[in-house]
């Protein structure tokens, strides 16, 4: 089989994987008006609303992720009791993605980012204000526990594990310490590697690995270093480094590195949340047979796909398919 017709045949068996997404999960949320008037109660702009959109961020947008390239997804993390997470719940749930694992923590809203943005008949949309739901304070040791038990309750039957940790609290010794007991958990987060201990792979971006390898990556020598050292402290099998428009470099613990060049350089319209369509389609490539290069691969060309769309995006098998064909890369 040519290598490209080997990466078709692993995309075709996406939907045979099954995956449990731990992690952070949140709730984006974009509000939109036209502007009427200047309000009587104090110096502001009053809106009149028109549309409200609700989408998954965080952890939850990696989980949606892999439930559009048609994997079964389940997710576990922690939400409030509001109506942010019921929209939450409604949204993975329609997607297809088992939320039953969910944590409720009542004493803490459920992550939300709300943009709130304006036009007046003729402009432009902009944003006006954000306003964030979280909390600072720590999960308790009873949610902890809680959670420890429901990762364990479904790590078992899931053929991979992801912990998405945007460092928001669901990642403690504890639960950590129950993600790692999977042969493949696969670890993308902002800041803590070493505290993964032996998870298989790793993918920080650019500023990511920096911050974790302790010095600035500014030439070929350096990000070959940062490599080594990532090895070295978190003793996975694979860094898979990513680095918005130069693309991505895979380093394994036999000291190879490959690299791959960014597969769409001229059509870029929001690199948002590229690294989670990038973990999703590397872990199904991995789950169906895949070496760790051509996990990669498929991971970059997803994120290829995406980078076009406005917003955080998904895409689908068929569109991996049809992109892939047409991929002109020399090394394949
Ligand atoms: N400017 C860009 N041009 C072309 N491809 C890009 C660009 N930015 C990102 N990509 C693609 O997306 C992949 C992941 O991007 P990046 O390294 O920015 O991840 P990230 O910072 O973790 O993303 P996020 O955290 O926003 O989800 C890259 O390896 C590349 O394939
Ligand atoms: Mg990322």
């Amino acid at each position: 089989m040519s290598a490209k017709a080997e990466l078709h045949a692993l995309i075709d068996r996406f939907a045979e994987g099954s995956v449990l997404v731990v992690g952070d999960l949140a709730l984006d949320e974009f509000l939109t008006g036209v502007t009427e008037r200047i309000s009587r109660e104090g110096p502001v702009l009053i809106l009149r609303h028109e549309h409200t959109r609700q989408v998954p961020g965080g952890a939850a947008n990696a989980a949606y992720n892999f439930a559009k390239l048609g994997a079964k997804v389940t997710m576990v993390g922690v939400v409030g009791e509001d109506l942010q997470a019921q929209a939450l719940r409604n949204i993975l749930a329609e997607a297809g993605i088992d939320v039953s694992g969910l944590v409720v923590d009542p004493t803490r809203p459920t992550i939300t980012k709300t943009r709130i943005a304006a036009h007046s008949r003729q402009s432009v949309t902009q944003q006006v204000v954000r306003i964030d739901r979280k909390s600072d304070e720590p999960l308790s040791l009873d949610l902890q526990a809680q959670l420890s038990e429901q990762i364990a309750t479904y790590a078992a039957a899931n053929a991979a594990l992801v912990c998405s940790d945007y460092l928001e609290g669901t990642f403690t010794d504890k639960t950590i310490a129950a993600t790692l007991n999977h042969s493949r958990t696969i670890v993308d987060t902002h800041a803590g590697l070493e505290r993964y201990q032996g998870a298989y792979l790793f993918t920080p971006n650019l500023p990511e690995a920096e911050l974790a390898a302790g010095f600035a990556i500014r030439s070929d020598d350096d990000l070959n270093r940062a490599g080594a050292e990532l090895l070295h402290r978190t003793g996975a099998k694979y860094i898979l480094i990513t680095r918005g428009e130069e693309g991505m470099s895979l380093f394994g613990v036999d000291g190879t590195r490959r690299d791959i060049p960014a597969f769409n350089r001229t059509q870029v319209f929001d690199v948002t949340g590229a690294g989670d369509t990038v973990v999703a389609a590397l872990t199904l490539a991995l789950i169906a047979g895949g070496d760790a290069y051509q996990a990669a691969i498929l991971g970059n060309l997803a994120a290829s796909i995406v980078v076009r769309q406005f917003g955080t995006a998904t895409t689908d098998v068929a569109t991996l398919h049809s992109h892939l064909e047409e991929l002109e890369w020399t090394f394949l």
